[in-house]
Formats: structure tokens, sequence, C-alpha cells
């Protein structure tokens, strides 16, 4: 496998190049990633060249709807399903929202969802709230020692009654990396459908969402080097078969169906800068140059260089007597991504982290369910230290010296 090309990765992100974030080691990238430079240049350009109502006529119009036509056709390929399986909102809980609408007005008194207690409150809290109209929630458990989610537990709470099983791809405090397929597979085998929050796991590579059989795939391109918008991938079926939620007049347009706002032109616009730079990733490396085959490649050489640099703070923090690992150790099934419970709450130790340049965060973190369910207090919250490819091996050994200094 090659190895990842640092310099060229970063050479890729301006913030990387910004004076003001000179001398910042960055461990918050759950929370939002730096953007990529082909969504800043595209952005702009928009903004400049192109910020008319799109899909008219005269040439700025007909490029700005070609743009956000090109962004939804390149990401959609690289997702492995058909362009208007995808489809833009303002965000991944405002997605979700929307989706438990149209559940809502889909589902009998009686029908059952089953939800976890290790997904972010967005795939979570939208579908507990049906319970108001009649439908019975399941919640399937994880370990609350590890936060492992058993696939076993669900194969319990599955019968004819359930309609939807929303888990995550990756928690965002766990950080363990579910067996999605196998899991799909499970849901449709018992007649339900399947929602998967993707929002933890695509920054690490975007997912093959059509071999993982997801029926719905979640994620924030705002965390995935991109504009702040949510992408919803909605498989035709259940898409054309749950309850339009936008204009009459919309219906048969699948892509329009979860959106009923009109949708952000720009950033739509710009989200075709994350398939540039995917490929780009892949192209520089030996790879593919385009479409899935590109997403994949890119996906795997970022998982290894990940890998790498997981594995020294994973040690660094399992030797640590005073630190709480939250989520398991075994490096092959975790995300970079890496919650620890301390003594002093989350946020004064990342206030402790911040004048020696480490750029991370505490709280809850919107998993207020997960984290009580592992014991842990939300209102103590947990310290969070996450990266993605684009980080040094020299800004992790800073934060282990960091945290050192401070635990
Ligand atoms: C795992 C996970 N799911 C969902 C969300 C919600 O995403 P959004 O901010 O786009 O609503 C987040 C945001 O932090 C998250 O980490």
């Amino acid at each position: 496998m090659t190895t990842l090309d640092i310099d060229f990765v970063r050479a890729q992100f301006p913030a990387f190049a910004e004076p003001s974030l000179q001398g910042q080691a960055f461990f918050d990238n759950a929370a939002g990633s730096y953007t990529c430079a082909p969504v800043i240049d595209r952005l702009t350009r928009f903004y400049r060249q192109r910020k008319v109502q799109p899909y008219s006529a005269y040439e700025a119009s007909r490029l700005g709807g070609a743009e956000m036509d090109e962004a939804r056709s390149r990401l959609a390929a690289m997702l492995g399903v058909a362009t208007d399986e995808l489809s833009f909102g303002p965000s991944t809980t405002q997605n979700t929202y929307v989706l438990a609408q149209a559940f809502r007005q889909h589902l009998q008194p009686g029908d059952a969802i089953i939800v976890t207690d290790q997904d972010h409150e967005a795939n979570s809290g939208p579908w507990r709230r049906l319970a108001e109209d009649g439908i019975e929630i399941r919640e399937w458990r994880m370990d609350p020692e590890t936060g492992h989610l058993d696939p076993a537990g669900l194969g319990a709470l599955l019968d004819d009654k359930v309609r939807l099983v929303a888990f995550s791809h990756c928690s965002n405090v766990v950080g363990e990396v579910n067996d999605v397929a196998a899991i799909c597979a499970m849901v449709r085998a018992a007649g339900a459908w399947s929602c998967v929050d993707g929002v933890s796991y695509a920054p690490h590579g975007l997912a093959d969402i059509g071999a993982l059989g997801a029926d719905i795939y979640l994620f924030s391109s705002y965390k995935t080097y991109g504009p702040h918008q949510g992408l919803m991938v909605i498989r035709r079926d259940p898409g054309m078969t749950l309850p339009n939620q936008g204009h009459f007049f919309n219906a048969d347009s699948l892509y329009m169906r979860f959106t009923p706002a009109g949708p952000d032109h720009a950033q739509i616009a710009a989200s075709a800068g994350m398939a540039d730079y995917i490929e780009a990733l892949s192209a520089h490396h030996g790879g593919p140059a385009t479409g899935a085959g590109a997403a994949r490649f890119a996906h795997d050489l970022m998982r290894q260089a990940e890998l790498t640099l997981l594995a020294p703070l994973l040690e660094y923090l399992s030797s640590k007597n005073s630190v709480r690992l939250i989520g398991g150790a075994a490096l092959d099934a975790r995300a970079p991504t890496v919650a620890i419970a301390l003594a002093e709450p989350g946020e004064a130790v990342a206030a402790r982290l911040a004048p020696m340049g480490i750029m991370t965060a505490g709280g809850d973190f919107y998993a207020v369910r997960p984290l009580r369910a592992m014991g842990v207090d939300p209102g103590h919250g947990v310290l969070r230290l996450s990266f993605t490819h684009y980080t040094r091996a020299d800004e992790v050994e800073k934060l282990i010296t960091a945290l050192d200094r401070v635990l």
C-alpha cells in the first residue's frame, strides 16, 4: 500500500498555511474539519460569478445549476448510489428531523423503531419523539464498559413490528466502527429499513453506501473537508415510499422530497470540491483518477495513515491510570476519535491545552445519552481528541507531551 504524502495533503488545505494557525495542532476534527482548497475556490467563484438563481438560460445561472448538478452526480457516484438518491440539507440534524416527520406520517401506532444508546442525539432524539404518536421505541444498548454495540443485541429486538433501525457507522464519542454491512443485512432480513449516521465516519473515507446496503445514510460535509451541509442518501425505496416532505409539484424528484427548504446553492455547488480533493488525493498516490474507484482508494489511504498515528495515542492513553478511555482500545476497530473521561471536566482540560497549541474541546458533544449509558456525567463531560489523515506524526507527539503535562 502506498504511503500518504502528507506534504501533498496539507498543501490542499489553506488552513495549514494560514499565519494565525501556525503552531496550532488541530485535534477537534470530529467537530468540524478544515476545508480543502477546491471547496473554498468553488465557493468563492460561485459568490463572485454565479450568485444568481440557478437553472435559467442565461450563462451565470446555467453554470451555477450545472455546478450544483455536478456536485450531486460526482459525490453520488463516489458513494455508490444513483444521483437522485443524494440530497443536500442544512445539516444532518435538520435532515433527521425532516425524515422523522415523514416516518411520523408513514407509520401506524404499534409499529416499532429501534434506536441505540450509542448515537449522537441527531439520529436518536428525532426518532424517540415518535413515541408521542404511538410508535414503539426499542433501545439497542451498547456494553456500558466498552461502548461496543453487539449485533446479537439487535437480533433480540428485531421482529415483524420493526420498520426502522437507526444506528451509527461510528459514534462520535465511542469511536468504534460498527459493522454496517452486517447490521443492514440483519435489518433488511427482518423487513425493516436502516438509517445510518455516517457523520463521524465520513471524514475518514467516504463509504460505499451501495455496498453497505444502508437504506438511509447521512453525513455532514463541514466535517468532511467541505461546506456546511448535511448530505443525505435515501435509496429509491424508502425514498419514493415515504411521504413527500417538499412542495407537491416536486414529489417526483427523489432528491427534492426530503429537503423542503430552498437549498443553499453556493454550498451545494462548492461541495463538488470535495470530489475534486478526493480524486486528486487518489490520483497523486497512483490510484484511480475519478469516481468510486478514487473514493475507495482515498478511503484506504486515509485509514492506513490514521491508524499509524492512532496507535501511539491509544498506547499512551491506555498506560495512564488517571484516564478512562471511552470505547475499546482495539486499534483496528477505531476511528481516530478518542474521548477520555478524567477527574477534571473535559472543558477545563481543553482550556489548559489551548495555550500549549493544542486545539481540542471538552463537553458532551451532544452524545448525552451515550455518556450517561457509560456512567459519565454529561455535565462533567469528556475531553475529545480527534484527528484525520491530514494530521502529522509530530502533532500527535506534541499532543502526547501536552497531555502528559496536564493529566
Ligand atoms: C455523529 C454525529 N452525528 C450527527 C451530528 C449532527 O450533525 P449536524 O451538525 O450536521 O447536524 C454530529 C455533529 O456533531 C455528529 O458528530
